[in-house]
């Protein structure tokens, strides 16, 4: 039985964060779909709510009023009090409900975030939320009752629909609000009575009745109130483009800065020939894509043709939606860190053994060397077997069929040159060795790789996992090994061309080395401090995936640009690494950016591993990695730069990495390597 007291510790959440939890969908992590416009007119409805049952306002059926401006101290709150006390005219609340309903999407981040805080909700990497598996009612109910406090909000309210109870004020309104945005449709099976229940129970709601008119106006005109308001995206001319001076270097981030910065966060360019380009640039267009891009943009347009080169479709970075996000969440322990540091000694070994070849005096090209150096560690983990035969043929492979399906730079037959037939065999090849060796005979007793874990999916469900899809996934498992080592060519030329932080750097290597092999824990922030802001400087300097790709599935307003349904656009998340805003004297190489209070790697504008629920789900796993084999190269050699005199040069297709020309020469070797 709840009691009084109880009830008023559920109720310190405040309306906005009841309807929040009420619309959490966990079967893919956010809300169920709500049109846009009606969740808005919802979460505003909410806070008026909320303000009307503190006292602040009252409403009647001409005009909504001020009672009592006093702050409530609640952020999401305060600054719609402060409006509707600043307004000297008298309005109703159908006119309060559409004028605040673009401070909505702040109010969704910050409940959001309070939900978090308040350990209600767990947020996981993608922007994704589910309920914190210790949220259970006792934490804020005085520990009456099983279940989680969503589960007890919905009962309450699905007691009050099905029960004939008479709600209180409080649920009448949750109620109006829940149902204005269509969503007990996905909570119960309704019919006709409980229908006249819920529209019974929102007639009591004055104010849920006026949200409903609110929203049921907005559904008539939708489209005429969207281009009312836009304004025309800016053409940039070519010969600005061709004339950037970062076009001689590569530097494809840095020209997209420099394009946002004279154009604005949305441009378009028109090569000849082809259809305009649409690209988004800057923290304000990476915010909207990495907290809102889910319900406008879609992954699987894009992605469709390279897929089924390897007759795939629907693997992870094509899916959207429900089925993305139980992909990813069956795939998050392959790719955790936790998983990686659990094999740190087959990861030093591999290093030793890769690095016990050099010989002082010896050059080695930088891409070549260091994406060889990873996949021969990340092979072994992945998937189980060797490929260091094979691995430049499927990188050959797969660069081609980017260039040709997702880049559309090189025509199709370019994938069907005698050469690229070769290669396509090998995925073949590769397969068949991943198979021989996964057995349950050969695998009993070997701790678990992406490849079992990709296995025992299909296996358990080859609906969803089809054997079709294993091709890709098995073999684009490698392409990390690309990534990866292309991150350490740059992390090692950033290194060995700054001699300050070379040696700093190997100050933290030898203090971890010395004293034996660390184990994963031994990597913290006291021990790596110059080391893990060395590597986020990197990353933002010489971002490896400069923009994604998206289509548009649901007409949208972008800092108030219309992009139309069917839209193809480049997010351009990395432009805002060389923008000012975000980072000042963004040329420079500054590790303390990243020190408190400056802490410029916190805000939109940081995104190496991509915007929202696609964003990288290796990036921990691939943190640790890099680190262990910079600071292992550091304990063990100091090298040069070869040319002495080269300079920085990037080659930015179809991902970006340091120019062929760059090598590194092994000047000394620091100690003994013992294999
Ligand atoms: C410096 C190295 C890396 C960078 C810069 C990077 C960057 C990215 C980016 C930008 C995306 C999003 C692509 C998009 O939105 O279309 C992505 C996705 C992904 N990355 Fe990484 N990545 C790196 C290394 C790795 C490694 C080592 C792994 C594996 C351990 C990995 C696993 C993944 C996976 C599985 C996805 C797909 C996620 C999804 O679609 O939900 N990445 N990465």
């Amino acid at each position: 039985m709840i009691t009084a007291t109880q009830e008023t510790t559920l109720h310190t959440l405040t309306l906005p964060e009841e309807l929040i939890l009420m619309l959490l969908n966990e079967e893919n992590g956010y809300f169920h779909q709500v049109p846009g416009w009606d969740l808005n007119c919802a979460i505003v409805g909410a806070v008026l709510g909320e303000l009307s049952l503190l006292s602040r306002i009252d409403t009647d059926l001409e005009s909504l009023f001020l009672v009592d401006p006093t702050e409530t101290g609640d952020p999401t709150l305060d600054p719609i009090l402060k409006e509707i006390a600043e307004e000297p005219n008298k309005r109703d609340t159908l006119y309060w409900i559409e004028r605040l309903a673009p401070h909505a999407e702040s109010i969704i981040d910050l409940t959001l975030d309070r939900l978090v805080e308040m350990k209600i909700l767990e947020q996981h990497a993608g922007e994704f939320w589910t309920l914190a598996r210790n949220a259970r009612m006792g934490k804020f109910a005085g520990g009456f009752s099983e279940g989680t406090l969503v589960e007890f909000v919905k009962t309450r309210i699905t007691k009050e629909i099905f029960d004939d109870e008479i709600p209180d004020p409080r649920d009448a309104m949750l109620i109006s609000l829940v149902d204005a945005c269509d969503v007990f449709r996905f909570m119960f099976q309704l019919n006709e009575e409980t229908e006249r229940r819920i529209q019974f129970i929102r007639q009591t709601a004055l104010l849920g009745r006026t949200i409903a008119a609110a929203v049921a106006e907005n559904i008539a005109s939708p489209l005429l109130r969207r281009s009312a308001l836009t304004k025309k995206i800016p053409n940039v001319s070519l010969r600005k483009l061709l004339f950037n001076k970062h076009v001689r270097s590569g530097n494809i981030p840095a020209i997209f800065a420099d394009l946002a910065k004279e154009y604005g966060p949305v441009f378009a360019i028109k090569p000849p020939l082809a259809k305009p380009m649409i690209f988004l640039a800057g923290p304000e267009t990476n915010h909207w894509v990495h907290r809102r891009g889910r319900m406008y943009l879609r992954a699987k347009d894009y992605f469709a043709d390279f897929e089924k080169v390897y007759g795939a479709n629907g693997v992870l970075p094509s899916l959207d939606g429900a089925d993305h996000f139980r992909l990813r969440k069956s795939l998050a322990a392959a790719y955790s860190r936790g998983r990686l540091s659990g094999q740190l000694d087959e990861v030093y070994g591999s290093v030793r053994e890769f690095l016990a070849s050099w010989k002082v005096g010896e050059k080695h090209q930088a891409t070549y060397m260091c994406r060889r150096m990873i996949n021969a560690q990340l092979s072994p983990l992945f998937i189980g077997v060797d490929s260091q035969d094979i691995i430049d043929d499927l990188v050959k492979y797969k660069e081609r069929a980017l260039m040709v399906h997702i880049m559309k730079i090189l025509p199709k037959f370019m994938l069907k040159t005698p050469s690229m037939r070769r290669r396509a065999k090998i995925v073949d090849t590769l397969l068949h060795r991943i198979q021989n060796v996964h057995t349950p005979a050969q695998r009993a007793g070997k701790p678990r790789s992406l490849a079992d874990d990709l296995l025992s999916l299909h296996a358990s469900d080859p609906q969803f996992v089809p054997e079709s899809n294993l091709r890709f996934a098995l073999s684009a498992a490698l392409i990390a090994s690309v990534y990866l080592g292309d991150a350490f060519s740059f992390a090692l030329y950033a290194m060995v061309s700054q001699p300050e932080l070379y040696e700093k750097i190997q100050q933290e290597a030898d203090a971890l080395f010395d004293k034996g092999d660390p184990e994963g824990r031994d990597f913290n922030l006291e021990a790596i401090d110059v080391t893990h802001r060395f590597l986020i400087e990197c990353l933002r300097m010489y971002p490896i995936v400069p923009m994604s790709i998206r289509n548009v599935m649901n007409t949208c307003v972008v800092e108030g640009y219309e992009l139309p349904v069917g839209t193809r656009v480049f997010i351009a998340q990395t432009a805002s690494h060389f923008l000012e805003e975000s980072f000042p004297e963004p040329f420079k190489f500054d590790i303390d950016r990243y020190k408190e209070p400056r802490n410029e790697h916190h805000g939109p504008g940081y995104a190496p591993y991509g915007l929202g629920t696609h964003t990288c789900l290796g990036s921990r796993w691939m943190d640790l990695q890099l680190t262990v084999n910079l600071l292992m190269v550091a304990h063990y050699f100091n090298l040069k730069i070869s040319p002495s005199n080269y300079k920085l040069k990037f080659n930015a297709l179809p991902s970006m990495k340091p120019s062929k020309k760059l090598n590194f020469l092994v000047a000394e070797q620091r100690r003994e390597i013992n294999v």
